[in-house]
């Protein structure tokens, strides 16, 4: 899709971004004037590391490089995307513009994260403004799904339409907004949310942590799953919307709201603020929270994914990406056993031990076989045919031991592969070569229309054939064929 970013700006919002491309095997290179950008940069990296390990079965394609350059200019050349994340003043986003445009590629596409700040004011002075849109993203940029397109009024259809598959194919969920009005539209939600927020500890009505239990045990759960108006129209009842705002919409010309007042933002009520979300903190560092943070967030999106539903859907169509991309690569020797899963270790993944459980080593032989099926064309397309293979019997001998986020890898060998049947071995290992267990499991290939026993398609059969004629020169693998308590 792209191969280079340039990223303007390496703090909260362009480490994010980064840490997203990079991911996504696109090579980035970023400048900020600050010394320290390469250090946060860094702790950034390792954080959305960590998190991506979690989030996902499929194998994590091959990163993007990153390097710092010494100027805007190094570093937009040659860049298929510039990314412009450097603080919200237009006269500065202006100059950066000004800086990029001069060395980047005719063709690159320019995005800002702006928060607010119109697209039409931000390409005012472009050369070439018809490249310029708002890609507004979410903290963390590298979890959080949405990025609203926001295209000024010399933005091309062109590129709205590259961005939007771009963003789509970064696993984000691009919302492309009909006109471009100031704050966009999740801004201007949340900064209703925020000034009766900073009222309500201004009047002490509720400290920080109040407000943010009101949220997260409440109205955060619902948002997380169904919008505004969804959850309203359940809310109504069997009448629904209808009834709903019958009766809630006259609450709306009762004084519950400051409506447009913000409170002075003196040193008081920043110090107020500050003091009491620092008792929140309760002592974890910054990071720690973001980590926490990551992983209530990958929680969430996980469990949207098994009801196929909004954050869900999205990691279901980027896993699926990665299944994909995983299954373009088939090994150019397969004469040897084949590499069929490579990963961390998941941090939920372990026991009380910390160590990885029992089923979980389960987990690595299915998706090994999920790997080698693929490789021999039983894919997501062959299976939508109606065919595939069913495991029908495993032996998995326990060996060896492995920690939270340690890195492993599968290597499988064909035992027997003619007819519907497919005898796999699987040899999971450390990547410093431990043995950590085998697995041996028949499989049959079935009628996904009959759910009975038939022979493969000819192209998945001729290609197990070739494997299984290959492996055949190989030794007997050392516990192949073995029975449970059978001496060692
Ligand atoms: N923080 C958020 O939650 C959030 C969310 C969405 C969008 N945004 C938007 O993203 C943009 C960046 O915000 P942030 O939160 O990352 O701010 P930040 O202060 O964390 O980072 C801005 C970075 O830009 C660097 N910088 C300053 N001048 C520069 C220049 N001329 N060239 C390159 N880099 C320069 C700074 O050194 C700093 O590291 C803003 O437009 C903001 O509105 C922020």
């Amino acid at each position: 899709m792209i191969r280079s970013a340039a990223i303007l700006g390496g703090g909260v919002i362009g480490a994010g971004w980064a840490a997203r491309l990079i991911e996504n095997g696109v090579d980035v290179t970023l400048f900020d004037p600050d010394s320290a950008a390469e250090r946060k940069l860094s702790e950034v990296l390792a954080n959305a590391d960590r998190a991506y390990a979690k989030l996902t079965l499929a194998a994590r394609g091959p990163k993007g490089g990153h390097r710092f350059a010494p100027s805007v200019a190094a570093a937009c050349e040659g860049a298929d995307l510039v990314v412009e994340a450097v603080p919200e003043r237009l006269d500065v986003k202006r100059k950066v513009y000004a800086e990029a445009e001069a060395a980047a590629p005719a063709d690159a596409l320019f995005a800002s994260s702006t928060s607010g700040i119109l697209p039409s004011d931000l390409q005012a002075e472009m050369a070439r403004p018809e490249r310029l849109l708002v890609a507004h993203p979410f903290n963390p940029v590298y979890l959080l799904p949405l990025v609203e397109i926001v295209p000024g009024a010399r933005t091309s259809p062109e590129a709205v339409e590259r961005a939007t598959a771009l963003y789509a194919w970064l696993g984000m969920k691009p919302l492309v907004l009909r006109r471009e009005i100031e704050a966009f539209v999740a801004d201007r939600l949340m900064e209703a949310l925020w000034r009766e927020a900073l009222w309500l500890v201004h009047d002490d009505v509720a400290t920080t942590a109040e407000i943010d239990d009101a949220i997260r045990f409440g109205c955060g759960l619902r948002w997380a799953q169904m919008g505004t108006f969804q959850v309203f129209d359940i809310a109504g009842g069997e009448q629904g919307m209808r009834h709903f705002m019958a009766q809630f919409g006259p609450c709306l010309k009762w004084p519950w709201t400051k409506l447009m007042d913000t409170p002075e933002m003196d040193g008081a009520l920043i110090e107020k603020i500050a003091r009491q979300t620092e008792e929140q903190a309760a002592g974890r560092s910054f990071r720690e929270l973001e980590r926490i943070r990551d992983d209530n967030l990958i929680a969430v999106m996980q469990a949207l994914k098994v009801n196929d539903w909004g954050a869900g859907e999205t990691l279901a169509a980027y896993e699926k990406k990665l299944f994909d991309q995983g299954a373009r690569k088939p090994p150019e020797d397969l004469s040897r056993p084949i590499r069929t899963m490579e990963r961390r270790v998941p941090a939920d993944w372990t026991d009380y031990n910390n160590h990885m459980n029992e089923a979980r080593y389960l987990q690595c032989f299915g998706d090994a076989t999920d790997a080698f099926m693929r490789i021999v064309g039983a894919d997501a397309d062959y299976i939508a045919s109606g065919l595939s293979f069913f495991t029908v019997e495993t032996h998995i001998r326990h060996l060896g031991e492995v920690k939270a986020l340690e890195p492993i890898y599968a290597e499988t060998q064909l035992l027997e592969g003619a007819g519907k049947k497919m005898r796999l071995f699987h040899w999971l290992r450390h990547a410093d070569g431990r043995l950590l267990a085998t697995g041996e499991h028949m499989l049959v290939h079935v009628s996904l229309e009959t759910r009975a026993a038939c022979e493969p398609a000819p192209a998945v059969a001729a290609k197990l054939a070739e494997i299984a004629a290959l492996h055949a020169a190989l030794p007997a693998p050392e516990g192949a064929g073995r029975a449970v308590g059978q001496p060692r």
